[in-house]
């Protein structure tokens, strides 16, 4: 048996021996590193003449290449049993109930935001929008408040500090009135638009926060009356409270934008202590509306001789608050868990 032969049969016991994965990462650096036994015997080479290096090269390799073989088979094999003792320690109960994840819920102004958009939109309605900062011009003037007009007090008025520009003062709009404007210019009569917007105001109690949600529609078309707009009005009241049966009234009113103009009051009644709309011999202002001035038609590049207007707005949280029985107005604001897992609405995939 030569020395090769012996140095392989050696290695191959000790392989064959081996138990474990760590053990064999040692066994192969006994062999294979700097000082190993393999690494030993390809020193000799260096005192070889050409035809020794060329004979005693290609015994090692075959000797190299059987060690290495085993060493890898072995190694899978004991991979393996680790594995499957590993997988036979571990088990996972699939009879166990899946833990709890929160996927968040949706905001019932959202909710509700979508739900007042499909009802204007089935009507003809489309959707126009405008921005938040808006300026003198678009908030008032061009809603026929010139400067100094006193409805201009009304709104207790947020104005933003960057210089005034020729319309006037930059402000963060104080309702979603001037959206009227800006879809006025934007297009040409007839035109049929709803916005749903953020507006502002300084104002801050258990009704009234400084930022607030509007619905604002506006029809201007020929041969239009106040009996449509109580159509509408009517009709998406009842769509929106999903009743049968409702009757609004329509109190006078003062608007700078409409003339004439009304407040609406929807009826209701109370059974087992919950307000329930469409029945009833209750009262409750729900919107204000009225029939374009024809200056607000003018600055919306509207033939006022020709065409028409009725506009309306309500507010978004009266009405989520009033179906869906949220009384706080502050708490829409607040991103209280509790209140969201109560009053938001479950995704529906
Ligand atoms: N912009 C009014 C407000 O914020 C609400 C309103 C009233 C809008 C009458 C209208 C309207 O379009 O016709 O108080």
């Amino acid at each position: 048996m030569t020395e090769l032969d012996k140095l392989l049969a050696s290695c191959l016991s000790e392989i064959e021996k081996c138990d474990n994965l760590k053990k064999m990462d040692s066994i192969r650096s006994v062999i294979f590193g700097k000082n190993g036994r393999i690494t030993q015997i390809m020193d000799r080479l260096r005192g070889l003449d050409k035809e020794g290096k060329r004979k005693l090269g290609a015994e090692i390799n075959v000797v190299k290449n059987e060690i290495t073989r085993q060493l890898d088979l072995k190694h899978s094999r004991l991979e393996l049993k680790e594995l499957n003792k590993k997988l036979g320690s571990e088990f996972v109960d699939v009879s166990a109930p899946a833990r709890h994840r929160s996927f968040g819920r949706i905001h019932p102004l959202t909710k509700v935001s979508e739900e007042i958009a499909n009802i204007l939109s089935s009507f003809g309605f489309v959707c126009a929008d405008g921005p938040d900062l808006e300026n003198e011009y678009y908030n008032f003037t061009a809603l026929n408040m010139p400067d100094h007009h006193p409805a201009r007090t009304m709104h207790d008025t947020f104005y933003v500090n960057v210089p005034s520009s020729e319309k006037g003062r930059n402000l963060l709009r104080t309702h979603t009135s001037p959206i009227q404007i800006h879809a006025m210019l934007a297009n040409t009569p007839p035109h049929r638009f709803f916005s749903i917007g953020r507006v502002y105001r300084s104002d801050s109690d258990a009704t009234h926060t400084p930022m607030f949600t509007q619905v604002e529609g506006l029809v201007v078309e020929k041969n239009v009356g106040f009996a449509h707009l109580k159509w509408i009005i009517t009709n998406f009241l009842k769509k929106f409270f999903a009743v049968k049966d409702l009757s609004i009234r329509l109190r006078p009113s003062f608007f700078p934008f409409t003339e004439p103009s009304a407040e609406v009051d929807v009826s209701y009644g109370i059974k087992d202590g919950e307000m329930v709309f469409g029945c009833g011999d209750k009262w409750l202002e729900i919107c204000g509306c009225g029939v374009v001035h024809p200056n607000v038609l003018r600055h919306g590049n509207v033939d006022a001789d020709k065409y028409q207007g009725l506009a309306f707005g309500f507010g978004v949280e009266r009405l989520t608050s009033l179906k869906y029985g949220i009384s706080d107005l502050r708490e829409y604001f607040e991103s209280d868990d509790r209140w969201r897992n109560t009053f938001g609405f479950q995704h529906v995939s």
